[in-house]
């Protein structure tokens, strides 16, 4: 039986923008029904959130203001803010960069801790993010460093956009890409990295299949 010393068990995978770590931490919770946080959707969430109230994203006091008010659902792979819908609306590009911008406060942060650490129930969890292991989940029994070359990133998320019917520019996005990059790596508070003992996943030449599979294996490893 599990008691508070030994915790649901925490996979945590962490990488840059559009490695396909989202897509693979779904999986592989799925496979082993386990819970599944997308914790850039919680600053996707304040973005948009702060748009609307007309914030600043200069305005560090009053972003962390609406995350730590936000009232958030996941549900039936739907996202709700304050009861309204906003699955599809805080997957547009431009919510991705604002959200960039303002994970750099860490009054923003802080107000998205205890939201991340309540979805850690059993059977365990799989956390994708940027510091799910570094900071989040700094006990998480597998981290796992998921990436793939920038042009790779860039090719995945051009195809995405133009199966959406979204026109995109494959300049455009490698620059945008490399410019998040930077912010979440540069960043003073909880930057991008791979902390020691995580897993190196390059995804670059990979399938999602095959990076699933491997992340799996990791993890069966353990209980060896
Ligand atoms: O992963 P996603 O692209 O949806 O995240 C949006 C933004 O939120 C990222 O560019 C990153 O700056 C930020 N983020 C973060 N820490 C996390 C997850 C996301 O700073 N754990």
């Amino acid at each position: 039986m599990r008691t508070a010393s030994n915790p649901p068990p925490v996979i945590a995978i962490d990488g840059p923008t559009a490695s396909g770590k989202g897509t693979v931490a779904m999986r592989v919770a799925d496979q082993l029904s386990f819970h599944y946080l997308d914790s850039g959707a919680l600053y996707r969430l304040v973005a948009f959130a702060s748009e609307e109230a007309g914030i600043s994203v200069d305005d560090e006091s009053g972003l962390g203001a609406i995350a730590s008010r936000m009232q958030v659902i996941f549900k039936d792979n739907k996202i709700f803010l304050n009861g309204k819908d906003v699955t599809k609306l805080i997957r547009e590009e431009k919510i991705g960069t604002r959200a960039s911008r303002l994970a750099i406060y860490p009054k923003v942060r802080d107000a998205l801790l205890t939201l991340q650490r309540e979805f850690r129930q059993n059977p365990g969890l799989v956390a994708d993010g940027r510091d799910m292991a570094s900071r989040i989940f700094t006990d998480a029994v597998l981290k796992v460093y998921l990436t793939a070359s920038v042009q790779a990133r860039a090719e995945r998320r051009y195809k995405q956009l133009i199966a959406k019917g979204i026109s995109a520019r494959m300049n455009v996005l490698l620059q945008d890409l490399q410019e998040r990059d930077a912010r979440d790596i540069n960043r003073g508070t909880a930057p991008l990295q791979r902390v020691e003992g995580a897993y190196l996943l390059d995804t670059s030449d990979l399938s999602v299949d095959q990076a699933v599979t491997q992340v799996l294996n990791w993890y069966a490893k353990l209980h060896h």
